[in-house]
């Protein structure tokens, strides 16, 4: 691929390799949702924002009632590694009540900022509530979050990309890329 920036270790996707699965997925979900009345994709800022646009655009509803909403959350304590207690920024604009929900993350690691946003999101009563997740760190695990739709499981390196940061860099880059460790460690 042209164009690799210089800090980015390997490729791990490609944008066609991203395009793909995303379609694939955006597939899946138009299958299952083909009967619901009101639909909610929920993206988590920032980090999903490129995923929930490529992701929408890939599923076809026209008979159900589909709209957007966001949320930006951070969880306390170290940055290195979540404590897994969510604070809201930004909370989404519309109630989710009686609707179908779709909470779009772009990765998870340990899998306890999902976890415990689910938790929240479920005591507003929506009608159903699933996960779509583009990254799994599946070694990183330590709680067990249902993920209804995932587009790739990844080993234990740091991503970057596709609207991944590294301390609010690199998110504008097309692919999803590898961090070079001297890029975070001497940070
Ligand atoms: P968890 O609570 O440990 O699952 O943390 C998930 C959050 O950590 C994600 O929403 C990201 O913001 C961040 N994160 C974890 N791994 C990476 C990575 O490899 N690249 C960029 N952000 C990451
Ligand atoms: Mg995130």
């Amino acid at each position: 691929m042209a164009n690799i920036h210089p800090n980015v270790k390997q490729v791990l996707y490609t944008e066609d390799d991203i395009k793909q699965r995303v379609a694939q997925m955006g597939k899946m979900i138009e299958a299952d949702y083909k009967d619901s009345k009101e639909l909610v994709f929920i993206g988590i800022l920032k980090g999903s924002f490129m995923f929930m646009s490529d992701l929408v655009r890939s599923v076809h509803l026209p008979n159900t009632l589909v709209s957007l909403d966001f949320m930006s959350i951070s969880s306390y304590g170290h940055s290195t590694s979540s404590s897994g207690v969510v604070k809201i920024n930004m909370d989404l604009k519309e109630s989710i009540e009686g609707k179908d929900v779709i909470v779009v993350e772009d990765i998870i690691d340990s899998g306890l900022t999902l976890k415990h946003l689910l938790g929240m999101l479920h005591d507003r009563l929506p009608r159903s509530i699933n996960t779509c997740v583009l990254l799994r760190k599946k070694e990183g695990l330590k709680t067990d979050v249902p993920i209804k739709y995932l587009g790739f499981d990844i080993p234990m390196v740091f991503i970057i990309g596709y609207g991944l940061d590294f301390a609010e860099r690199y998110r504008e880059i097309p692919y999803l890329g590898e961090l070079k460790e001297e890029c975070y460690k001497t940070a």
